[in-house]
């Protein structure tokens, strides 16, 4: 077998022929970007060859390297087929992401489903031969027993400490162990996972770990990954799970050990998710969430047993998914909204999710309504040509004034890429200045005089006009760039204005617009407002509140009362489908006109 020698790592991989190059680095665990699932779209799956044959590259290749890229060795890793011993450099480096943990939490009282209760158990005599089971149920009536806890268990005399989930025991230990019970709290996003170990007894926060979501190897978004369900009907449904419950037990091995906790004593964990992540953790099939009528197999919150689908923690722990209320407004929004305590509102609140969806919550005077919007990954960073994740070396703001463009790099490096955040402000400044008409074209090159500070800042490609962010380093926003954020920004103002026209007010009625989600925390109000994204009549009413998925598993690992408030809120909540709205279509392109700030 031909092998493929891999740098900077230099490390040796074999490869059967057949497979293109980015099958085989992703088979192996190599990390490369390619937000199109290897369809030969995106153009982001780049490596440089080094050493080693290749067939030359077709059109659609071509298309979509530069001629300096192909002179230098680039080639798409989706669109060749190696065949012989190759040595290759990779393009991407996975960089240190920024991840959000902290967030807004309203004040709640804590009475978990797991409590810990010492009883004594007696020493058996030929006179009194009564069993462990038969001592444990004397001294907690309460209680009922699985048969899984004795199989764990020899009779013992002494004092035991018998672990409770609800009214069942989940757990029997030696000794007493009431002093230690913690839980983990999840926030599984597309894009990033995130733990927080907590102090079950205290309520407290000891550690942190987030992780860019394993599943990227099968693509950034949750089409991309149905699609490979659907495409790989043997094991797909399996190595999703897989990829999700193995970066669970690393970050839960890395929380343990900052906090020096045994994983033993981890008796539960919550988890908020959007819908199609809960499928997939759960392994169950993601596929009817793809394709309409996009009806899910399940919504509601789920309990079972942590171990059955391999998340390791103690031997009885338990596993709490929030509810669901459609297949796209899951169990984050509703543990946004709980967060939120919408369904508490008196007055008119708005709650947005800004990410590759953007999903909406309305409470008018009590009712709730939500609405889901295709907003795209462009507000993250993707489908942007020179766009990253916001990692080290992205930028994430600029300025421009009449003594150039400034920016703001991710972790003060040289800038390698522009992530969301930066896409947005960069098209908020292109408007303010006057290079985007508020249509979203660049305006013509002629249209300003040579002595006019913004006249080097465009350049013609062709027909294409650009606007060049970074000379040395190559970076341009692209008319294609700025038409994606105008889709999102499209997508996410006409799901807010359905609503409020659902609901029958106006936007002046509107008392908070709480704008939460890993995306929206990074997204400063000027960009939201300056875009469009956000109208400014709200500006003032802007209220961040983090990410308020992993506070709601966090307050569900807390509670077994607000586990049923967010079970009673997610049946509460109607779901709005926008395409099914009178006049959606003629709302959408009303809403893609940017404002206009000059
Ligand atoms: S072009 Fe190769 S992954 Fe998109």
């Amino acid at each position: 077998m031909p092998n493929i020698k891999v740098q900077p790592s230099g490390n040796i991989y074999e490869y059967e022929v057949g497979k293109t190059l980015l099958e085989v680095l992703l088979e192996e665990g190599i990390f490369v970007d390619n937000p199109c699932n290897g369809k030969g779209l995106c153009g982001k799956c780049k490596v440089r060859i080094l050493e080693g044959e290749l067939s030359e590259p077709e059109d659609t290749e071509r298309k979509l390297l530069k001629q300096e890229e192909m002179e230098n060795g680039v080639r798409l890793s989706c669109l060749v087929k190696p065949e012989t011993d190759l040595e290759i450099e990779l393009m991407q480096k996975e960089r240190k992401h920024q991840v959000l943990t902290g967030g807004y939490i309203p004040s709640f009282a804590f009475d978990q489903d797991i409590q810990k209760i010492v009883v004594e158990i007696q020493k058996p005599t030929l006179e009194d031969q009564t069993s462990f089971e038969d001592q444990i149920l004397r001294q907690i009536p309460k209680a009922s027993l699985e048969l899984g806890c004795l199989q764990m268990r020899e009779f013992v005399s002494g004092q035991v400490t018998v672990v409770l989930h609800g009214n069942q025991v989940i757990q029997i230990e030696e000794g007493n162990t009431t002093e230690k019970m913690y839980g983990v709290a999840v926030d599984i996003g597309t894009t990033t996972v995130v733990c927080t170990l907590i102090d079950m007894l205290t309520g407290k926060e000891l550690a942190h770990a987030s992780m860019i979501n394993a599943q990227k190897h099968f693509g950034l978004d949750v089409l991309t990954r149905i699609t490979y369900e659907l495409e790989h009907p043997e094991d797909g449904v399996e190595k999703l799970q897989k990829a999700l419950v193995n970066s669970i037990n690393e970050m839960i091995e890395d929380i343990c050990c900052q906090a020096e906790v045994s994983k033993e004593w981890i008796y539960e964990i919550a988890v908020g998710a959007n819908c199609t992540m809960m499928h997939m953790l759960l392994g169950v099939p993601a596929t009817s969430l793809g394709r309409s009528p996009y009806a899910p197999v399940f919504v509601c919150g789920k309990d079972i047993k942590a171990k059955e689908i391999g998340l390791c923690a103690a031997e009885g722990a338990r596993l709490y998914c929030l509810p669901s209320v459609s297949a796209y407004i899951g169990a984050d929004i509703v543990a946004g909204a709980y967060v939120c305590q919408l369904q508490k509102e008196s007055g008119n609140v708005l709650f947005i999710d800004i990410g590759t969806n953007g999903e909406i919550v309305l409470s008018s005077h009590g009712r709730l309504l939500c609405c889901s919007c295709a907003a795209g990954p462009a507000l993250e960073g993707m489908n942007i040509s020179s766009g990253m994740r916001a990692a080290e070396g992205a930028i994430e703001d600029v300025t421009i004034t009449e003594s150039g463009i400034e920016w703001k790099v991710i972790g003060n490096e040289k800038p390698i890429g522009i992530c969301g955040s930066g896409i947005l402000a960069v098209v908020k400044e292109l408007l303010r200045v006057g290079l985007v008409r508020k249509e979203g074209a660049f305006i013509k090159l002629n249209k300003l005089e040579e002595s006019d500070y913004r006249f080097h800042m465009l350049q013609e490609n062709g027909k294409k006009r650009e606007f060049i962010l970074s000379e040395e380093q190559k970076l341009l926003i692209t008319q294609g760039d700025i038409r994606q954020v105008q889709l999102a920004k499209g997508a996410i103002l006409s799901g807010f204005l359905a609503l409020l026209k659902k609901a029958g007010i106006q936007m002046e009625d509107l008392d908070k617009v709480m704008i939460a989600g890993q995306f929206g925390a990074h997204l400063p109000a000027d960009s939201l407002v300056g875009t469009g994204i956000i109208p400014k009549e709200v500006q003032e009413k802007l209220v961040y509140v983090g990410n308020s998925s992993k506070t709601g598993a966090y307050m569900a690992l807390m509670s077994a009362k607000v586990k049923r408030e967010m079970e009673e809120l997610a049946r509460q909540m109607d779901y709005m489908e926008l395409g099914a709205t009178e006049n959606y279509e003629r709302l959408f392109s009303e809403c893609l006109i940017f404002p206009n700030v000059k």
